[in-house]
């Protein structure tokens, strides 16, 4: 197992819409764990495979700073079957943003359909923090990015720090 180098803003993979994994094969799942090790060595609570540069349809996630029963999980070729319940504004970050946090608005429910390593489905009913990160992943498998959700206002705001990220730096 080996962390993967971490895609920032600026790189076109971030923009790319991702194809769901066909093969789930020992390949795949290597490249499973790398991502989720990749996640947990940078502290991230979610981690999309396009952020270290394969468009593909799978993010892992780790909440287990606020839940210590919570166990790291890998989500492959998820989709959203429902999001809803109330409009919710918090802080987010992203990896692909060093340092960059932001106050968007999600919904506090969301429920995903995924497959297991052996092509099983199953859903994924998730709320509050889980519920929020989950989108986020889910948007970057769209090619979407947490600052698409601002306003031009908000983004006029924070201009110089994207020049900034896209030049390498963190700020
Ligand atoms: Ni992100």
């Amino acid at each position: 197992m080996a962390p993967l180098p971490i895609k920032v803003y600026g790189e076109e993979v971030l923009r790319q819409k991702s194809m769901d994994i066909e093969n789930l094969d020992g390949k795949a799942a290597q490249f499973l764990e790398d991502l989720k090790l990749t996640m947990l060595q940078a502290r991230g609570l979610g981690l999309a495979a396009n952020q270290v540069g394969r468009a593909l349809r799978a993010f892992a996630i780790d909440l287990s700073q606020f839940d210590v029963l919570a166990e790291p999980k890998v989500f492959i070729n998820p989709e959203i079957v429902d999001v809803g319940g109330n409009v919710v504004t918090a802080e987010e970050g992203c990896l692909s943003f060093p340092g960059l946090f932001q106050n968007i608005e999600r919904s506090d429910r969301a429920t995903i359909k995924s497959i297991n390593l052996d092509g099983k489905e199953y859903l994924f009913e998730a709320s509050g923090l889980v519920a929020r990160v989950i989108q986020h992943e889910i948007d970057h498998l769209d090619g979407v990015l947490f600052i698409d959700h601002l306003t031009p206002a908000q983004r006029t705001l924070i201009k110089r720090k994207l020049t900034r990220i896209k030049a390498g730096e963190r700020v």
